[in-house]
């Protein structure tokens, strides 16, 4: 199967490891390996560099995975953070409530409340998979809960289950200190915790994962407009909304979209991260609308972008875009008793916000299926700026003088590009090893070089080389980049 191939190459390649292994592993929690670790890091830098040059208002931070009790009593998360649990009332085991009734019979219980789960499986006589006893459902908070400090002064605490919160606790500070200018967009990208009834499709749904998220805060009465939308208005986005269920993906003008143009603006901007930036195949994207009873609890305008990924059955959610209102900043001035009203020209309001929110690690599996090739050889085709690694520096032989050289070419090379540099086995093989990590080029030094100071330049895609000069290296790698 497609994904065992993968998660093959990505745990004897250094992506991805079962984190505490030697203890079996814990399902949903993995550790990044010194490959993962790089691609993981290139696809943020590469996120980094599209999203927040979209305006010189735009910044990142960097805040707690922590938080008090108070901002999810604020945000709703207590309260509505819940997935349905259905317990056997013989032998306790507990399962998702939704995956069992999608599982064995084949509808999706989506939006529906404890009542209709339990009529959905009385009226079905749904039973324990374990044991064969009845069921009923409840629901379970899927964050994790925290105990800060010992003794009389404890206070309760939670992991955050997305990084949003982070940008409302930090918005009053960075307004002021970013000069009090609309539209601010405050990014987080880190760790994210979701306490998963039972984390499943490998590497898809996690309890402890990476999340790159943009809040744009901005005055509500502008929602129908942007300072760019000319130069999107007649960008075609790849469209299934909820009447198109069941037909096909639609491409349609942003201008003849009817959304807000400030929303419509950022869906432009999402699609071109992934055709433009990471260069994916068009056909595999789409904007995915939500319906009432799948939209998130703090959502107004709630669509999913997509990405179609074979090993995980079809097109999965990467991320979605979301128009959260007021809905958080409303909530903590509340619970806070804080005035997160701001005043700009006069006029005094609380900024609405849209929340572009990407799972980092679906992400990074993602780019690895669409990638992933297996004919006469194995090869990652990865976006070259995701690539754990831009190039490869090889001495043809394992001489003292090729060895020599290649090593002068590796640190030439290694300031500007992510760089390795391999001797061992047969050139073939260290080919092939390339191919599989996803390596963009290899260069060979071999006993021409020594000559003509000219190396191999391959091409991880077509295969084919060709012979360039060394002092030349740096601008082909530049330009190809
Ligand atoms: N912050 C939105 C989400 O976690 O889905």
């Amino acid at each position: 199967m497609k994904s065992e191939e993968i998660m093959d190459i990505c745990m004897r390649r250094g992506f991805l490891f079962p984190s505490a292994e030697i203890y079996r592993g814990v399902a949903g929690l993995w550790d990044y390996g010194p490959l993962g670790t790089r691609m993981k890091n290139s696809w943020e830098n590469s996120w980094r560099k599209h999203f927040l040059s979209l305006s010189p208002n735009f910044h990142e931070i960097s805040t707690t995975n922590i938080l008090p009790r108070e901002v999810f009593e604020a945000s709703g998360h207590l309260e509505s953070f819940n997935d349905a649990l259905a317990e056997c009332s013989s032998c306790h085991s507990r399962f998702k409530a939704d995956q069992l009734i999608e599982e064995n019979l084949k509808i999706s219980s989506e939006g529906m409340n404890l009542e209709e789960i339990n009529e959905v499986m009385r009226d079905n006589n749904l039973k324990c998979p374990q044991c064969g006893g009845s069921l009923s459902a409840k629901f379970f908070n899927l964050m994790f809960k925290l105990e800060l400090g010992a003794g009389e002064s404890t206070k309760e605490a939670y992991l955050r289950p997305e990084t949003a919160q982070g940008a409302y606790l930090a918005f009053k500070r960075s307004f002021k200190t970013l000069r009090n200018k609309l539209p601010l967009g405050l990014a987080i990208i880190g760790k994210a915790f979701r306490n998963e009834i039972s984390p499943r499709q490998g590497f898809y749904r996690l309890r402890e994962f990476h999340q790159a998220e943009l809040q744009i805060f901005f005055d509500p009465d502008r929602v129908n407009e942007h300072e760019d939308f000319e130069s999107v208005k007649d960008k075609k986005l790849r469209i299934y909304s909820i009447e198109d269920r069941g037909k096909e993906i639609r491409e349609v003008k942003c201008k003849d979209l009817d959304l807000p143009k400030f929303y419509l603006y950022y869906m432009a901007k999402i699609q071109d991260f992934y055709l433009e930036t990471l260069k994916l195949p068009r056909e595999m994207f789409r904007f995915r609308e939500l319906d009432e009873k799948e939209k998130a609890f703090y959502n107004k305008i709630h669509w999913d972008f997509e990405l179609n990924i074979e090993s995980l059955g079809g097109f999965k959610e990467m991320g979605g875009i979301h128009y959260r209102t007021d809905h958080d900043l409303s909530g903590h001035q509340k619970i806070s008793k804080e005035n997160l009203m701001i005043n700009v020209d006069g006029k005094k309001f609380i900024p609405h916000v849209l929340e572009l929110s990407f799972g980092g690690d679906r992400n990074l599996w993602a780019l690895l299926d669409l990638g992933y090739e297996k004919k006469e050889r194995t090869v990652l085709k990865l976006p070259k700026n995701v690539a754990p690694y831009y190039c490869a520096v090889f001495p043809l032989m394992k001489k003292e003088e090729l060895i020599k050289k290649a090593k002068e070419v590796y640190k030439l090379l290694s300031n500007e590009f992510s760089i390795m540099y391999d001797d061992t086995g047969s050139i073939g093989k260290r080919y092939r090893r390339q191919d599989e990590v996803g390596t963009p080029y290899c260069i060979t030094i071999d006993y021409d070089t020594l000559d003509d100071d000219t190396v191999t330049l391959r091409d991880r895609d077509s295969m084919e080389q060709e012979r360039i000069r060394i002092d030349k290296i740096m601008e082909i790698l530049n330009e190809k980049a």
